[in-house]
């Protein structure tokens, strides 16, 4: 179902990693691409560039490269004991046996594939705001597709390791003045996840001066 108001929408958005087998409409695709063009950017540069990729082959290559950047990333972690945190509330020994192997095998990003549409998201290099930029653009398209009834899931982990980019660059013809900024699944949600915790306004906010509260919760 459509949301309507900007705060509705801000409220239902949420990282959506399974999808049902149905295609995104033309019309949709146009409205989130239209809203991407819409976003600020520095000096107006606008250093976003975008491909649709609807192509299976190209989606399981996209799926694949996000697999190995994962599989790199929580096995790094694991490596400096980042990991650790991870687990603390995690008991269950077997549970925790399943969440290593997900995370470390790169199957988090599996999912990626079974959207209707990949969107990859590509910046200007040569823009000094290149990350704010592009950042604008990918949260009006998240918003956008939460608008229109759709699920999405920004993914940084096929962007993340030069190697991969330099394999994305070569498989979907980028020129090099170009950054593979990252990569958005985009399709019919199969489920809505709960609601992931956000920190308190009290921690994140203060009056004046760092340290001086503006809200007590
Ligand atoms: C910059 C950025 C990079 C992200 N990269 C990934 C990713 O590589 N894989 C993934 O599954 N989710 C990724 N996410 C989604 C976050 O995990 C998700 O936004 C966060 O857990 C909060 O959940 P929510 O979006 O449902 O509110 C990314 C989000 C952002 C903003």
């Amino acid at each position: 179902m459509a949301n309507d108001s900007v705060f509705d929408v801000i409220k239902a958005r949420r990282s959506i990693r399974s999808y049902e087998d149905k295609k995104v409409s033309d019309e949709d695709l146009r409205t989130i691409l239209e809203c991407a063009r819409q976003a600020p950017s520095g000096e107006n540069a606008q250093p976003w560039r975008f491909i649709v990729v609807r192509d299976q082959e190209n989606k399981e290559f996209l799926a694949q490269t996000g697999k190995n950047g994962s599989g790199r990333r929580f096995t790094g972690e694991f490596l400096s004991k980042q990991m650790h945190n991870r687990f603390k509330g995690l008991e269950d020994p077997e549970k925790r046996k399943r969440v290593f192997k997900k995370l470390t095998s790169g199957n988090v990003s599996a999912f990626v594939s079974q959207a209707d549409i990949v969107l990859m998201v590509l910046g200007k290099k040569d823009v000094w705001d290149l990350p704010f930029d592009t950042s604008a653009a990918i949260e009006n398209i998240l918003l956008a597709v939460t608008g229109l009834g759709l699920g999405s899931c920004w993914l940084v982990a096929p962007c993340i390791d030069i190697r991969d980019e330099i394999r994305l660059k070569e498989h979907f013809n980028i020129p090099d003045d170009l950054k593979v900024v990252s990569i958005l699944s985009i399709g019919q949600p199969a489920r809505q996840p709960n609601a992931r915790p956000r920190i308190d306004l009290d921690e994140l906010v203060y009056n004046e001066t760092y340290g001086e509260k503006l809200y007590e919760e």
